[in-house]
């Protein structure tokens, strides 16, 4: 089976791109011209076949995605990625035949939340308008917010302090799924021709009181809770990040993240049910397993 991989050269797109190596597919991954990143050459050297495309001309995209039985796309992005690049993208795979699309969704229940309550999100959705209305068989997959971001990037598990920081309820429940976890339920999805509209996983499902459990017993020392607040004062605090530092550029800036974990903590768009039992092979790394990884400062 040929599988055409938009984003192979990103973090999940190239374990994607690897996991389906793995399940025997044929990938075709689709990068930008004059792209040379290292996470190409292992997907080369496993046999992927890299070709460049220019992901504004449709009719390059089309030729690149002919024969495929599923596009996969784990681009990375604002509007002219997420609505416009994935629209071009997908038009090309209808005009080209494919059957299949799987969008880079790759987030918390985002048709649970309310417009406006999470920008990068809002995009998905509205990519999600298109991709309902295409005569293409549409799967997303979704995975809570990546565990490896436990670790430190999201400002949760505090390890200098040894404190879970949080908003609202210490005992609402969060879905947390590994990157790589994601990619590989991502392929298994990739190679199924019976997937529904949308797939939900979660590696772990743990409230901030697990959180703290997780992170005592990878560390050995004992961590505590931090109560900043309501979720009303999580919500003043993305305001005013967003006036002071908008950063209307970045993907990820601060009130962003902000936002998912405002997100998470309202409880609306935890997942429900969950399709982690859909693949009987795959394995779900644990939030413990993962803070166990970092290195002891
Ligand atoms: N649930 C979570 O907690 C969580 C956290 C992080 C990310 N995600 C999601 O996971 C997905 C993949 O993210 P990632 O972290 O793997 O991203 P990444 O490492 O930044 O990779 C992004 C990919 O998109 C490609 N790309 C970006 N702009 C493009 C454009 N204009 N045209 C063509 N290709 C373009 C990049 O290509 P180049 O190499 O050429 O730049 C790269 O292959 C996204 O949907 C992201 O939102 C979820």
């Amino acid at each position: 089976m040929l599988i055409v991989l938009a984003g192979a050269t990103g973090d999940l797109g190239h374990r994607i791109g690897l996991a389906l190596l793995g399940r025997g597919a044929a990938v075709r991954a689709l990068v930008r011209p004059g792209t040379n990143k290292p996470t190409l050459s292992e997907l080369r050297a496993r046999g992927a076949a890299i070709v460049e495309v220019d992901f504004h001309d449709e009719a390059a995209l089309r030729l690149a995605c002919e024969g495929a039985a599923c596009v996969v796309s784990a681009l990375s992005g604002l509007r002219e990625v997420i609505v416009d690049a994935q629209t071009r993208l997908l038009g090309a795979a209808v005009a080209a035949g494919v059957p299949r699309f799987i969008p880079s969704d790759f987030s918390i229940d985002y048709t649970k939340l309310p417009v406006g309550s999470n920008r990068n999100l809002d995009l998905r959705r509205e990519f999600g308008q298109w991709l309902d209305q295409a005569p293409i068989q549409a799967t997303s997959v979704l995975n809570g917010m990546f565990m490896d971001l436990l670790t430190g990037q999201a400002p949760v598990i505090l390890f200098k302090i040894r404190r879970v920081l949080y908003w609202g309820s210490a005992d609402q429940p969060l879905d947390f799924t590994t990157i790589a976890d994601t990619a590989t339920f991502t392929a298994a999805a990739a190679l199924d021709p019976t997937t529904p509209r949308y797939l939900r996983v979660a590696g772990e499902v743990a409230t901030v009181r697990d959180l703290q459990a997780a992170a005592t017993a990878a560390t050995g020392r004992r961590f505590g809770r931090l109560r900043a607040g309501g979720l009303w004062l999580l919500r003043l605090m993305i305001r005013v990040a967003r006036r002071l530092a908008p950063a209307p550029g970045e993907v990820f800036p601060p009130w962003q993240g902000m936002q998912y974990l405002h997100n998470m903590f309202t409880g609306l768009p935890k997942l429900k049910p969950l399709d982690n039992d859909r693949y009987p092979d795959l394995r779900w790394t644990k939030v413990r397993e993962v803070l166990a990884t970092r290195p002891k400062q």
